[in-house]
């Protein structure tokens, strides 16, 4: 099969990767991808939301299935116009992928399907979490305990657009992927991901700043009970509307007092998460992407834990370019498995390019042995004002 991968980070680079090891593969391609993606593809110079361009580029190289990183291509309707145009593509119509472009929408799909999740609370009174509706790439959730941080919660939500309050819930966080097509799906294992840019949780949020998997407290092998609970009322209450989910739907779940509930859906790979995930993978991704759900993916017992290499002003900024990078090439040589999230070539140089610049995955029998390896490897990268968090499945 000839494969597109449309994105540009980490998880990209994890899916260019694991489909490069494919029986399948005859062709992988990429737009615009990044220069770890450009050892396993063809990058072309597209971006990832130029539709248009995407459209005739699929077309032109004839490739058998077009695999979507990010969410905001989804939600702006590229899988709609791929598949118009008789283009076969991993990723959601834009109004399944509704389930993470509006949160609104999420909460009401959930009632309807009776998932259990946060309570929308009709008067904002810590403690209290305020969402806005729509996109905003990790950063339109604030967290509220006292009345100074929901007062400055509010002032920011208004300033980006519709927004609602819903309880707060505490417990370990947890994320599962489903690959879904209609009303059918099959899980990956559980995986963790860490969110906030300091040592024990502390700081703003981020996009996603380390994960690991399996996890200590939900088995691989509890999957498929959640996913019956969680992912399939779900995925039979969008196909009941008329607009059935085809690619990967993500269930970020937290472990309450009182069981599982959902914190978000989204309608792609994690990113972290997926950099984990993909690793421990032993079956071919490539069936599983293309449709084929006869059979569940095959998961090794290994553990893989995911360090990722920021910029000094992320997550404030994430267009940290220029600097140059070193020991790439020895962190890999150790065993770890390097993924590029915002990197770039300057007259042949690896240089940053982002906010998010490396991923740097270790293996091991156990998640300890994955985190020293992880962070071994780490230690042999260096850019300037490179930041990482030390803490990644720290007493998992
Ligand atoms: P989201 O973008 O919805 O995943 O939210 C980002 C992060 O905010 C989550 O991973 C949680 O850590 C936190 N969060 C979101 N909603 C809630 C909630 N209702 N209660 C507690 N924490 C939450
Ligand atoms: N790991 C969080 C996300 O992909 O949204």
């Amino acid at each position: 099969m000839r494969v597109l991968v449309v994105g540009s980070g980490g998880r990209e680079h994890a899916l260019a990767w694991s489909l490069s090891r494919s029986d399948s593969l005859d062709e992988l391609h990429a737009a615009p991808g990044n220069p770890g993606i450009a050892a396993l593809a063809h990058c072309h110079p597209v971006r990832a939301d130029d539709q248009a361009a995407l459209v005739s580029l699929a077309r032109e190289l004839r490739v058998d299935l077009v695999v979507v990183g990010p969410e905001a291509p989804l939600v702006a309707g590229l899988a709609d116009e791929l598949r118009h145009r008789g283009v076969a593509v991993f990723g959601p119509s834009a109004a399944a992928a509704g389930i993470e472009g509006s949160k609104s929408f999420a909460k009401e799909v959930m009632e309807a399907a009776g998932v259990a999740t946060a309570a929308t609370l009709p008067v904002a009174r810590p403690p209290c979490v305020v969402k806005v509706d729509g996109l905003a790439a990790g950063k339109g959730v604030w967290v509220c305990h006292t009345q100074a941080e929901l007062d400055a919660g509010l002032r920011a939500a208004q300033a980006l657009g519709p927004f609602h309050v819903e309880e707060l819930l505490e417990g370990p966080e947890l994320s599962l992927f489903a690959v879904a097509a209609g009303e059918t799906a099959v899980g990956f294992p559980p995986a963790r991901d860490y969110k906030r840019i300091g040592d024990g949780d502390t700081g703003p949020n981020t996009g996603g700043i380390g994960s690991f998997s399996p996890l200590p407290d939900v088995a691989d092998d509890e999957a498929p009970e959640i996913l019956e609970a969680v992912h399939l009322p779900v995925l039979r209450e969008l196909a009941h509307r008329g607009t059935p989910f085809q690619g990967l739907l993500y269930a970020g779940l937290m472990r309450t007092e009182d069981g599982l509930r959902v914190i978000e859906f989204n309608c792609r790979f994690g990113d972290p998460e997926t950099q984990s995930l993909l690793p421990r993978l032993e079956s071919d991704l490539l069936p599983l992407l293309a449709g084929d759900l006869s059979r569940p993916p095959e998961i090794a017992d290994r553990a893989a834990v995911t360090v990722v290499l920021t910029a000094p002003d992320y997550p404030a900024r994430s267009d940290y370019s220029g600097t140059p990078i070193e020991g790439v090439a020895d962190a890999e040589a150790a065993g770890a498995l390097v993924f590029h999230a915002g990197t770039a070539l300057h007259d042949g140089r690896l240089v940053t390019n982002g906010g998010r610049i490396l991923n740097v995955v270790g293996l091991g029998a156990t998640v300890d042995e994955a985190r020293s390896a992880a962070y071994d490897a780490a230690g042999r990268i260096d850019f300037a004002g490179m930041h990482l968090r030390t803490d990644i499945a720290a007493n998992a």
